[in-house]
């Protein structure tokens, strides 16, 4: 495999780029792609096990999307939604507001990225209750504006000289089934943590002035981590007795990526109040949205939530012909069928490595997760970085998430074909890792978070 011209092109980036854009993790330079597969500027083929961090749920370059994009670009690229109205905006907020869990009715309000959307549920939540505190996770990503990164968890470089951070945010610390104690049951591991939710409530946190509580249905960035059912339903229930919101963040798991349409249909009969969403919705074109409740996003005026190029027409557009390839080609019911097959083969590979400490797998959606050892579990992130490594060396993509686990999100459209192969070559990379036979080229330097 030559990077030839991936390196040059990199190394003069590097002289322009600001590193706070970019972990790194690679020189690829990406040239083209279709459905699961990269092609970069020096012609390497690639299996994509990351989707664009989840934002190519039906596949790059899907015809249907293609089209969609360049007939509208031909009539309108853009007029802002902040003072009149285009079509593909009218349809797509119909869509969204119908789709969205729950039988209550819906509004949407569109933004440009996912961080936005989290910024927005801050603004909705404050407004509805007239309440100012806001509850979130250790663990979480809800994005880079100084709201959603205040509400996230995963990142000391995420405060580190920025502060300070928005006033007023708590967070909580998310379930985690791997590290239990010694003889915890589900059951027992879910009450420890509502436990720990409920402490800031008497201690510190006036339920009374809480306005919002925001969680992912499955932790994405955090590890592909998801909480106990009894869990959820405990904070969903102590929201609903306490006025405050109960808001999801689907940004990463939304959109078929868990097996569902929506991540929080892995838990029963919950109904969020504020739904965040972007990534996947538009196939990667620029796009998020808040959907809420009615009374609830009728709680602000304008201008207190608008961009000029929020709800882009093409975006829109993209939008539209996304859901629709979704649901005319099933690929929701396909994640949850090639999810459960993926997973059954990294069970297998967890009997014969021992680097395997846990398989996470809910839909084309998994974090496994290496460790030193399986009794202490302390996590190998050094391991991880090599599997990564070995990966990318034999054309499979695949990146780390909180430095130890390995993040499995390929494009719902996967062939089987593709999935084996990529699979062969993990399995063949945690061999070489454990018995000591790979060694990382010097030039990796230091990639990951
Ligand atoms: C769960 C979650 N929420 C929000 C975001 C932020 O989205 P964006 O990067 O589009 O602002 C991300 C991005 O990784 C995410 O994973």
């Amino acid at each position: 495999m030559s990077l030839e011209k991936a390196n040059k092109l990199v190394k003069d980036e590097n002289q322009v780029y600001a590193k706070s854009a970019r972990v790194n993790y690679f020189n690829l330079v990406i040239d083209h792609a279709h459905d699961a597969t990269l092609v970069d500027v020096d012609g390497n083929k690639y299996i994509d096990l990351l989707a664009s961090a989840s934002a190519i749920n039906i596949g790059h370059t899907n015809a249907k999307v293609v089209k969609a994009i360049s007939d509208q670009a031909q009539k309108l690229i853009h007029y802002t939604p902040a003072y009149f109205h285009h079509v593909p905006g009218i349809k797509l907020a119909e869509k969204l507001a119908q789709i969205a869990p729950g039988p209550s009715e819906k509004m949407v309000s569109f933004g440009n990225s996912g961080s936005d959307a989290n910024d927005a549920i801050i603004k909705f939540a404050r407004a509805y209750t007239g309440r100012q505190y806001m509850v979130s996770y250790m663990g979480s990503y809800h994005g880079s504006t100084y709201g959603s990164q205040t509400l996230s968890g995963t990142s000391l470089n995420m405060t580190r000289k920025i502060g300070p951070m928005l006033p007023s945010c708590v967070h909580v610390p998310y379930p985690d089934l791997y590290r239990r104690y010694k003889g915890e049951t589900e059951h027992d591991v879910a009450v420890r943590y509502f436990d720990a939710f409920k402490k800031p409530f008497e201690s510190f946190l006036p339920a009374d002035e809480t306005a919002c509580v925001l969680i992912e249905p499955i932790q994405g960035d955090g590890g592909i981590v998801k909480a106990p059912e009894e869990y959820m339903q405990m904070v969903y229930k102590f929201c609903h007795e306490n006025g405050i919101l109960f808001a999801v963040d689907e940004v990463n798991q939304g959109f078929g990526r868990t097996g569902k349409m929506w991540g929080i249909e892995q838990y029963k009969d919950i109904e969020p109040d504020l739904i965040s969403v972007g990534k996947s919705i538009a196939s990667g074109m620029p796009l998020s949205a808040v959907i809420g409740k009615k009374p609830i996003m009728q709680s602000l005026d304008a201008p207190a939530h608008l961009f000029t190029t929020a709800g882009n027409p093409v975006s829109c557009a993209a939008s539209l012909a996304t859901i629709g390839v979704l649901e005319d080609e099933h690929l929701v019911e396909k994640s949850a069928k090639d999810g459960e097959y993926a997973k059954q083969r990294f069970l297998d590979m967890q009997k014969r490595h021992p680097l395997i400490g846990d398989v996470r797998m809910w839909g084309l959606n998994g974090g496994i997760e290496l460790v030193k050892d399986l009794e202490t579990k302390k996590a190998d992130p050094e391991a991880a970085t090599k599997v990564i490594y070995y990966a990318f060396e034999h054309g499979v993509v695949i990146i780390t998430l909180a430095g130890n686990i390995l993040r499995f999100q390929p494009p719902l459209v996967i062939p089987r074909e593709q999935l084996d192969k990529a699979l062969d070559v993990l399995d063949d990379a945690f061999t070489a890792v454990e018995n000591g036979t790979y060694q990382m080229p010097k030039v990796a330097g230091k990639i990951g978070w």
